[in-house]
């Protein structure tokens, strides 16, 4: 195999199982304190580095402008800080987690790219430093350098590694809407901001390898778009209408996701779950070492 290869690397999505917003700070960003962790729903890249000393980007949606291409900018950033000139590459995005859903699909392509050109292009930088050029690009991306099963502070570039929690079966319930989070947040006023303990619950209870308590499982964004949202109340609607007996959201949504321990009640109540204009899936979390595919940057 020539040293030129293209290779294909998965991008996994993720959700939140807790998010709580704890204040908005002087930089106009809200304070978080969540849990994160990744599922198998993914992307997929093909990455191709050659030696033109340039970076290019196809995407198979077109409605990804090449500026907010995060996968490119990515690739752009790291090449411009610790690449040597003629390093290059060529990038294809092959979608399949939706856009502004709530499950960093653009920041996972992200983190993918700055793992793997890292790994290609010799930078050698560490997990730490690939974090800190990822929450230049967004504040989901430092969580998707080492993926698994997180918390995750600060404006989302504080991330403290867990372990990993109990494996969840998923059903995922996405409206035909894209959200955008910049207006999630900018309609949250201060009477929805949370204190911070479900996450610490949700946390101590992962460090002590215990099962995710489920009526721990909060995201403070969740009641405002559930209720400037129709949409997002009728896919809510039809998760419990199905037998979900937990249903939440991720991130600013509108994607909603219903956790089980067991595959046979996720896949029953997927079989039953139907409304106008909503995609359901069926997956499930996975570990930090499977969805990082590359020896873990240390
Ligand atoms: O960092 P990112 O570009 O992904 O954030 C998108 C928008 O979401 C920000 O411009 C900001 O309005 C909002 N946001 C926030 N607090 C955070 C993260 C994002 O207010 N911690």
């Amino acid at each position: 195999m020539s040293a030129l290869s293209p290779i294909f690397m998965p991008a996994y999505a993720k959700i939140n199982l807790t998010l709580d917003v704890l204040g908005k700070r002087d930089d106009g960003y809200h304070r978080l304190a969540s849990v994160m962790q990744t599922i198998a729903l993914h992307d997929t890249l093909r990455i191709a580095p050659n030696r033109s000393g340039t970076t290019t980007c196809h995407c198979d949606l077109n409605d990804i402008k090449s500026s907010e291409n995060l996968a490119l900018r990515a690739a752009q950033l790291l090449h411009a800080e610790f690449a040597d000139a003629q390093a290059g590459v060529e990038l294809e995005v092959h979608k399949v987690v939706p856009t502004q859903a709530g499950l960093g699909g653009g920041s996972s392509d992200a983190a993918c790219v700055l793992n793997t050109l890292n790994a290609l292009w010799r930078c050698d930088l560490a997990a730490a430093q690939l974090e800190a050029l990822g929450a230049q690009l967004g504040s989901d991306v430092p969580f998707f350098v080492r993926g698994g099963t997180a918390l995750i502070e600060g404006r989302g570039e504080v991330v403290t590694p867990l372990p990993d929690a109990e494996l969840l079966w998923l059903v995922l319930a996405k409206p035909a809407i894209g959200v955008p989070t910049a207006q999630v947040f900018r309609a949250l006023q201060s009477e929805g901001y949370t204190q911070g303990d479900d996450t610490a619950t949700v946390v101590g209870a992962i460090r002590a390898g215990q099962p995710v308590p489920f009526e721990h499982m909060t995201n403070a964004l969740e009641p405002g778009v559930v209720r400037a949202f129709p949409e997002v109340a009728a896919a809510r609607a039809a998760l419990l209408e199905a037998g979900a007996p937990v249903v939440r959201m991720s991130g600013s949504g509108p994607t909603l996701f219903a956790p089980f321990r067991q595959l046979s009640e996720a896949a029953a109540v997927a079989a039953r779950a139907q409304a106008p204009g909503v995609t359901f899936w069926l997956t499930h979390t996975i570990t930090r070492s499977r969805s990082i595919v590359l020896p873990a940057p240390h």
